[in-house]
């Protein structure tokens, strides 16, 4: 079993889920604001469930969508990192980048600082060749996070096969970095 990959960024702490973050991503998953470009907000179950399933999939491969800390205060503040998406996807297989953050801590230049990082993780550690990131066409803050990491907008957009066909969430954008572009950025 790999030992699981902790990050730091001057601000933040990228980390593997403790018990305690599972109260405050709940409440985080049952605020209308940060789900707004998901079907649904997430019942606490639900919510367990998925902070669970991001601590085995670190637990198993070292790496995932590592819970989020704050430096300054110690708080959970959400997640980002890397994922391999489940869903059968028009351009599978690949690693996403994602991210989630409690609506308290918007606005700082958390995400992109976080997700910095979990490129370089994804490029020089990882060895990926591509991360890819995608949401609904709607979801501005999310697209200006893939903007401000120079990713690529792909010129197709496309049909998230896990949302029903008369949700307007349904379509989606295309974000695309590779490791050469995302060296040349280095430079
Ligand atoms: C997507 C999401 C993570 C973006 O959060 P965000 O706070 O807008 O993004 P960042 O953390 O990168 O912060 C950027 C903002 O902080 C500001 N900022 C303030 N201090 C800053 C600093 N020291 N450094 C950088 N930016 C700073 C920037 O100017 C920018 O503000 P703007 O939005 O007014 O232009 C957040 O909206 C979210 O969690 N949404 C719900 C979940 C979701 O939709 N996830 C994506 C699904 S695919």
């Amino acid at each position: 079993m790999p030992h699981s990959i902790e990050l730091d960024t001057s601000r933040l702490h990228l980390r593997q889920w403790q018990p305690e973050d599972f109260a405050p991503f709940a409440n985080m998953n049952a605020d209308p604001t940060v789900m707004a470009h998901f079907p649904a907000t997430l019942d606490r179950a639900a919510s367990d469930a998925m902070a669970s399933r991001c601590q085995s999939l670190i637990a198993e491969r070292g790496w995932g969508l590592w819970a989020l800390e704050e430096k300054s205060s110690g708080n959970f503040i959400g997640f980002t990192g890397l994922h391999i998406p489940q869903a059968d996807l028009p351009f599978s297989p690949c690693i996403e980048i994602g991210w989630r953050l409690a609506s308290t801590y918007w606005g700082n230049g958390y995400a992109t600082e976080a997700a910095q990082k979990a490129l370089q993780t994804g490029f020089d550690t990882l060895g990926f060749s591509e991360i890819v990131s995608f949401t609904a066409l709607g979801n501005q803050k999310s697209r200006a996070v893939m903007e401000r990491l120079d990713m690529q907008q792909d010129p197709h957009s496309f049909e998230h096969p896990a949302i029903p066909e008369c949700n307007p969430l349904r379509k989606h954008c295309l974000y695309r970095l590779t490791k050469a572009q995302w060296q040349e950025q280095q430079h």
